[in-house]
């Protein structure tokens, strides 16, 4: 591969967010996409609006056309085999989040993607959103001194159409799989790992199988204590996807509100607005406690993760979260629905 030319990628699974990937590598000179796999009529169409080969079967489709690099965007169940399969013939991969279903075979990609050199990115977007770039930069910096407490909220309403597909009112298909996941990559990118979680939830409200809310304490490794509210059921603006203006395969109203705020000893962060509040002079509630905003640059965090995919595709960068990391973002994760379960606190491995 010449470094000069673009990196060839090819899209496996052309729904909403394969097709977004597609957008994604048209906007960046530093990659093109040279095939479509999908066995449903939308490969072939993507195929079609992009002018590049359609193929059923990711196999036959790395024996025709030997791409550089290949973005996994195929329902969970197939992250796992179809990356493993890329990963044994030296291919590397951005697969979507969750990198699994399960913890087991996160943890087999990794061992797989580790063993043999060949690096595996997974889709966690937010990560590479400036304003989340920066929340990391001033927690990790020491502004707000030791980071003491951080709070959460992902509230919104999904639409009564979204859960005529069965699978989204069954366990599993609920917004702790689905869309905390996101969260607690956020809050883990930014806060450090998380150590252990308790948790409850609740189906009261929609009255499905699955969750529709839930309320989460957690403990991060460096002491720091956190509380996430989730529901998908209320009327409230206070979520990533409502207030970040960030734009993935949906469109959404910016509310201007925050959803996550950073406390520590010397100062609190709120996001996504990036106010920073810190005090002058006596730490002391009775004195006046200064605001500013912090700026940062806009960037669209998929076309920003493609282009560091082809950075690590040409070996200039490692994977910004690796099929490791991704697997504890899923332990964190899957560990709420545990925790639940078992009304009490669930300890994670070390
Ligand atoms: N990063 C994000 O913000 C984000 C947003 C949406 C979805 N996702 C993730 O991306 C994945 C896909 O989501 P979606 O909403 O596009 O799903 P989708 O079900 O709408 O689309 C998946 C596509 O994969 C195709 N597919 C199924 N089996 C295949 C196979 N063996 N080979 C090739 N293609 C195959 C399906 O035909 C379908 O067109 C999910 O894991 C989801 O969690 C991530």
């Amino acid at each position: 591969m010449s470094d000069r030319n673009p990196v060839r990628l090819a899209v496996v699974g052309a729904g909403p967010i394969g097709r977004r990937h597609l957008q994604a590598i048209a906007a960046e000179p530093s990659c093109r996409a040279v095939a479509v796999v999908d066995p449903a009529p939308a490969g072939a169409e993507a195929a079609s609006e992009w002018n590049i080969p359609h193929h059923l079967d990711l196999e036959a489709m790395l024996d025709a056309v030997a791409p550089d690099g290949v973005i996994n965007a195929t329902p969970n169940s197939l992250h796992v085999p179809l990356s493993l399969a890329c990963v044994k013939r030296g291919i590397p991969v951005l697969v979507e989040k969750p990198i699994a279903d399960r913890l087991e075979p996160a943890l087999e990609l990794a061992a797989a993607s580790e063993a043999a050199g060949v690096p595996v990115l997974v889709g966690h977007h937010r990560r590479h959103n400036p304003i989340v770039r920066k929340a990391r930069e001033i927690v990790r910096s020491g502004a707000l001194g030791r980071l003491t407490a951080v709070s959460a909220t992902w509230l919104l309403h999904k639409p009564v159409g979204y859960f005529e597909v069965a699978w989204r009112r069954e366990p599993g298909g609920g917004p702790i799989l689905i869309n905390l996941i996101h969260d607690i990559d956020n809050l883990r990118f930014i806060a450090g790992d998380i150590a252990a979680v308790q948790a409850m939830t609740s189906n009261a409200r929609r009255g499905f199988a699955v969750e529709d809310t839930a309320a989460l304490l957690l403990r991060f490794h460096d002491g720091a204590l956190g509380t996430v509210m989730l529901s998908d059921t209320v009327a409230a603006p206070w979520s990533w996807e409502l207030t970040s203006g960030e734009r993935t395969s949906y469109s959404y109203p910016n509310t201007g509100q925050d959803c996550y705020l950073f406390a520590g000893t010397e100062g609190a962060l709120a996001l996504p607005s990036l106010r920073l509040w810190r005090y002058d002079g006596a730490q002391n509630w009775q004195s006046p406690l200064p605001q500013e905003k912090l700026a940062v640059e806009e960037a669209d965090p998929i076309r920003v993760q493609i282009d560091h995919f082809a950075d690590v595709i040409r070996g200039r960068a490692e994977p910004l979260i690796t099929a490791r990391d991704a697997a504890r973002t899923l332990e964190a994760t899957l560990a709420v629905s545990k925790a639940a379960a078992a009304s009490g606190e669930v300890v994670l491995s070390a």
